[in-house]
């Protein structure tokens, strides 16, 4: 074979981001219309990579060839993001998943999907060291996920749900707001130890309202957990005033999604016409882009 090819997709962490790094478990749901490409190609490495995502490339590809008994050089991985960066919409681990299944594409190997996620959380905590996988499994997995200890499993919405995912334009700085996150729970531990409980008993409560399709229900629990990231310290300004103007527009709910410090807002509402409501209010806010996924009864 001279082409493997691999391809992944964006994500939105539905609840439970910050507090997965602590063993608490999350639950993310793809973004299928973002999506990432790679293809790789025996030889050898060209220029020198030097940015973000071609560090992780050049990582994955690395530890895939590592694994390997009789590596045939490091092979050239190309890659194609649709995934805006930086916006705590998975970027890196999707690059990373899709370059990681190319070069497995390539020597017929390491197709395995725990086999592949070890892989791209190798490539994942050179990005941010502490990093729970959760982006990793998100940006391979079909579903809606519940996360928790390094493994997934499949979530079904009982009800059909909408979200809309907002831009706030401003780069997230995840690796800065899992250090400030740290700071923060270091401070007090026992006071730590009661936040993280009331974080795994919200997910919970949330996976609950998933299953039986309670979209209020899931709403409330994502403004409690949009005040608990705040209590972190990792909301701002811009993510409180999206996640205002999606209350105002008729949403169940709304938060930040994955790192904070910038990136997205994820905001649900239950009906159809609901949507380009919710879309206007946002980007009438100060959105810069919105992303609309769609999760029915059976899906
Ligand atoms: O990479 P982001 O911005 O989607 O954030 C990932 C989620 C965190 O919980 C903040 C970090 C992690 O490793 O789980």
């Amino acid at each position: 074979k001279s082409v493997g090819v691999g391809l992944a997709h964006g994500k939105a962490i539905l609840l439970g981001e910050h507090t997965v790094v602590y063993g608490t478990p999350a639950i993310a749901l793809p973004m299928a219309g973002l999506t990432v490409s790679a293809a790789a190609r025996h030889g050898t490495r060209t220029a020198p990579r030097d940015d973000h995502i071609d560090a992780t490339i050049e990582a994955a590809a690395d530890a895939a060839l590592r694994r390997r008994r009789a590596p045939a050089g490091i092979p050239h991985v190309e890659i194609t993001c649709g995934i805006p960066l930086g916006r705590g919409l998975g970027s890196s681990a999707a690059c990373a998943t899709a370059a990681v299944r190319a070069v497995a594409d390539l020597y017929d190997a390491y197709r395995e999907s725990d086999a592949l996620y070890d892989l791209v959380q190798h490539s994942e905590r050179q990005v941010h060291g502490s990093a729970s996988g959760v982006d990793a499994r998100a940006v391979a997995a079909d579903t809606p996920i519940w996360f928790e200890h390094g493994t997934a499993r499949p979530l079904t919405f009982g009800r059909p749900a909408v979200f809309v995912v907002a831009d706030t334009g401003v780069s997230g700085a995840t690796g800065k707001a899992v250090a400030c996150v740290r700071e923060v729970l270091g401070a007090d531990p026992a006071r730590a130890e009661r936040f993280l409980a009331r974080a795994r008993m919200l997910v919970c409560a949330a996976a609950d309202a998933v299953v039986s399709g309670r979209l209020d229900v899931l709403g409330q629990r994502m403004l409690i957990f949009q005040d608990l990231l705040g209590e972190l310290g990792v909301s701002t300004p811009a993510i409180d005033r999206l996640v205002a103007a999606a209350l105002e527009a008729g949403a169940h709910g709304a938060k930040l999604t994955g790192g904070g410090l910038g990136g997205c807002v994820v905001a649900l509402t239950g009906s159809a016409d609901g949507v380009e409501r919710l879309r206007a209010a946002l980007r009438e806010a100060g959105a810069v882009s919105t992303w609309t996924i769609a999760f029915g009864a059976g899906s």
